[in-house]
């Protein structure tokens, strides 16, 4: 049980084993709304002699409690609505305890609680102590066998994890069924779900050789739209066995669809429960990026029964081992199934948009802390996604072979066991034979690191070389000095012609063909009588999470950009260039001219992807603008991105009209790469179109049967203000009025119109019917995009934005604590605002200080003002 210190905090040095085993629990529900209740007969042995058994367990009405077949009187235990406490046991035991709890009341969606018609649970981290009692640590692992019972009519599929072994008809119109999970599972991959449940079905054999059933479950008329994620599943399932060789370990893998889930999904053992935002999709009602996440997201959980349930977590700092392999482990299966390039893309945006953001606040925290307060805090972009960046890293360090040997050595050495990164790092230095402590530092310094690279060249000699320094920024609680990291960065150099130059350079990095080892805060390549002075590039494929510095004149940014072979780099220098053209100030011309000379040759190349132009014309964001300047000034970025739009469009009006019309028969239907490719382009250069027009939107909006064309075309009515926006906002609402999850999407819509009077907007959603603060994703859909997806709106400059915020997560906090605390994260930026933003920020931070009763949100708002 993790002991707090006096300043309120969980720490890693404190880590202690847990004091009592539990082999085994036995879970019966008589499952109701209004009042469930559990019972639970656990078996407990004493693992350290001598220390007290205390339990976890969160605002539970305790019943009966018995201690092998005894009643306990009074004086025998303790509950505290927190922990259980009971006297006097030494030996092996089993004890038995009765409880009731309320689903119906439960709005913060931990524990058991009811969404629509179903009764679901969530449990990770900690919200099993909500349902029974248990040491609610991921190490302390029993077998489970799950008894259910509940009324047959209203909740005739009860679904455990596990196997099922059992089921029967009970008096009074109930029923029972009996799941059993003979895999060690801890309590936050425990699930039931019950309820009116439909599902779609195939059966399977693994690579060995077991008959596996795959469901996945909605309610009855969302059904149909589970197919693709039921293909998902199996793409999934075949991937892991292909590439890691791990195959599916019990008789049947069920998925579960929701409409209200705090976060995308979850992994629990055998049952998965998802967002149905991840799940329910058709071409009519959910569009190509919808696809690909649910895809990804499927997977993601699917792989999980490896990395993270067979071999799950210590404790819950090792949270990274869990997600960032994961997170790692998804996008390689969507990289082999799809574009690696569009995919690395993709990662690198959210990456570079918005982690190196969070690396760079005062929410920045290693991607293995050494400290918490509340543990959800630390679902972040940092330990998933620079998470999955440092197992890159170190695959980069070791070489394919013997990463993909390491991989199966962490499996087979820590299989049935609570791991470590330690014990992850040593399954790697064994396979590898390297010293892994050096790259364990990545693990525990926060902050991204920074490579300013310089060139010289002497003419009289003919001498190259590359200067590269090192640095590591302060983060809270590492001032530093820190350091330095090793890093796997890739290089070349060309010559005047575009030839690669092939001479190694001279110097104390290990380097192996394009991939250089930075090791010392310093280091130099030298090319003596390289004859020429050559133009480099750098971190082609992103080998490093790391900000990188070298002075590029736009000029060489586009010529790198069509010497470049690998499409990620050259995506990545148009985006410099974009940078430079939109925050340059000597450069800001010359950038303008160089970027609509690339796009005018990638529109005119019929060999080009279209998906990867698409990629191309997404100027960077705003996330991305505000990472790459000193201080933000959302008005001034915000209208130099536009007008940069407006200058490009214009000049490449032709072109973009071009190639909108001859697209539009690849486009049609269907979700093979060819029409997903095609329709990226289109609504890309429909998009820009509308700087100029917006009749191709209307059209487009009045002609297609696909979301993807139909949305796009809505947002582009709708963020300029066409006239005939209006209308269609009001028949695409009518149109989709009984679905939630489309509705999120015009919603969506409404609250990222680019511009200061979207806030009365926002305020209209908060007032009509449509506004539901009990359903994390309508929340995320109003207050999520203008939090984080409408910096004008956001930051207005009245302060009306951040006011909204601020109001809204006092309201939400009460209802989901997790949900307002992520969206209190939204201003985590606000110390780099301008003057004037900063204080209207600070002023509506510090309106937060009496009205937040949560610990989820009370750790974020104190780390937030520190
Ligand atoms: N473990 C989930 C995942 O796959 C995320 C999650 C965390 C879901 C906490 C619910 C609660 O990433
Ligand atoms: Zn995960």
């Amino acid at each position: 049980m993790p002991v707090r210190r006096d300043d309120g905090h969980v720490y890693l040095a404190d880590y202690q084993p847990p004091a009592w085993r539990i082999p085994h629990a036995d879970l019966r529900f008589d499952l109701d709304p209004d009042a469930t209740e559990v019972e639970a007969r656990l078996r407990l042995e004493p693992a350290r002699p001598g220390e007290p058994l205390l339990l976890d367990g969160e605002d539970l009405e305790l019943l009966a409690i018995e201690l092998d077949g005894q009643p306990l009187p009074p004086e025998r235990y303790d509950y505290d609505g927190q922990r259980l406490c009971v006297h006097g046991v030494a030996a092996a035991c089993e004890l038995r305890t009765r409880v009731r709890i309320r689903p119906a009341a439960n709005t913060r969606l931990e524990g058991l609680y009811r969404s629509g018609s179903l009764l679901l649970t969530q449990c990770e981290s900690e919200g099993f102590r909500r349902i029974t009692f248990l040491a609610d640590r991921p190490d302390v692992m029993p077998t489970w066998r799950i008894t259910l019972r509940a009324e047959r009519r209203a909740y005739p599929v009860l679904l455990a994890n596990g196997n099922p072994v059992g089921s029967r008809e009970l008096e009074g119109g109930r029923h029972e069924a009996v799941w059993e999970n003979p895999h060690p599972t801890p309590g936050y991959l425990f699930a039931i779900a019950a309820g009116p449940l439909a599902r779609v079905s195939t059966t399977l054999t693994t690579a060995e050789g077991r008959r596996v059933e795959l469901n996945v479950w909605a309610e009855a008329g969302d059904v149909e739209r589970c197919r693709y994620a039921l293909g998902a599943v199996e793409r999934a399932l075949r991937w892991d066995e292909q590439r890691f060789g791990r195959c599916y370990d019990l008789d049947v893998f069920n998925i579960v669809a929701a409409q209200d889930f705090t976060m995308g999904a979850m992994e629990n053992k055998g049952l998965n429960i998802f967002n149905a935002r991840y799940i329910l999709a058709d071409e009519a009602t959910a569009t190509d990026t919808d696809f690909l996440a649910i895809e990804s997201v499927v997977a993601h959980e699917y792989l999980h029964n490896w990395s993270g349930n067979r071999v799950t977590l210590r404790d819950w700092f090792q949270l990274s081992l869990k997600e960032g392999l994961t997170v790692y482990r998804d996008s390689e299966f969507s990289a082999d199934l799809h574009s690696r390039a569009l995919k690395r893309i993709e990662v690198v945006r959210l990456l570079r948009g918005r982690q190196f953001a969070e690396d760079a606040g005062p929410l920045a925290h290693p991607v293995r802390p050494q400290r918490y307060r509340e543990i959800s805090n630390f679902y972040t972009l940092t330990v998933y996604e620079k998470g999955a960046e440092l197992i890159r890293v170190l695959q980069a360090l070791v070489g394919d072979e013997a990463f993909q040997a390491g991989m199966a050595r962490y499996f087979a050495d820590n299989d049935g066991r609570a791991a470590t990164l330690e014990d992850f790092l040593a399954a790697h230095a064994a396979a590898s034979g390297r010293d892994l402590s050096d790259f364990a530092r990545w693990y525990a310094q926060a902050g991204t690191p920074e490579l300013r690279i310089s060139a010289s060249f002497d003419e009289a000699s003919g001498d190259y070389a590359l200067e590269i320094i090192q640095s590591q920024p302060a983060t809270p609680g590492q001032p530093g000095p820190k350091a330095p990291l090793p890093i796997p960065l890739r290089f070349a150099l060309y010559g005047p012609a575009g030839q690669r130059v092939g001479a190694a350079p001279q110097t104390d990095a290990p380097v192996r063909g394009d991939l250089l080892e930075l090791r010392e805060a310093r280091h130099v390549l030298r090319w003596p009588g390289l004859g020429f002075q050559p133009l480099p590039a750098f971190n082609q494929g992103f080998s490093a999470p790391v900000r990188l510095r070298f002075d590029y004149t736009p000029a060489q940014l586009a010529t790198l950009a069509r010497w470049e072979a690998d499409p990620f780099s050259r995506w990545d220098l148009l985006q410099q260039l974009a940078v430079q053209a939109i925050t340059g100030t000597d450069a800001r011309v010359a950038a303008t001219e160089a970027l609509r000379e690339v796009l005018a040759g990638l529109l005119a190349d019929d060999g080009a992807d279209p998906a990867f132009v698409a990629e191309c014309l997404a100027l960077p964001d705003f996330d991305t603008l505000a990472e790459a300047v000193p201080v933000v000034d959302p008005q001034a970025l915000a209208g130099a991105r536009e007008s940069l739009l407006a200058t490009l469009a214009a000049a490449l009006e032709q072109p973009l009209r071009q190639r909108y019309a001859a697209l539009a028969a690849a486009a049609g239907g269907g979700l093979q790469a060819s029409a997903m490719a095609a329709r990226a382009l289109r609504n890309a250069c429909l998009d820009w179109l509308g700087h100029l027009d917006t009749v191709p939107a209307q059209t487009q909006f009045d002609a297609t049967a696909t979301m993807t064309e139909r949305l796009a075309a809505l947002r582009v009515l709708l963020h300029r203000q066409a006239p005939g926006a209006e209308a269609a906002l009001a028949a695409f609402r009518e149109r989709f009025a009984g679905d939630p999850l489309v509705t999120d999407k015009w919603i969506g819509l409404v609250a990222t119109r680019p511009a200061a009077d979207a806030l009365a907007d926002v305020q209209w959603l908060l007032a009509s019917p449509w506004w539901k603060p009990a359903n994390p994703n309508r929340v995320r859909a109003v207050l999520g995009n203008l939090s984080r997806g409408n910096p004008l709106a956001f930051h207005r400059l009245d302060g009306a934005g951040h006011r909204l915020i601020a109001d809204q997560v006092a309201a939400i906090d009460p209802i989901n604590p997790q949900v307002a605390a992520r969206l209190l994260g939204a201003f985590e930026g606000w110390r780099r605002l301008r003057s004037g933003l900063r204080e209207s920020a600070e002023a509506a931070l510090a309106s937060l200080q009496d009205r937040l009763a949560s610990a989820d949100g009370r750790d974020l708002l104190d780390r937030l003002r520190a």
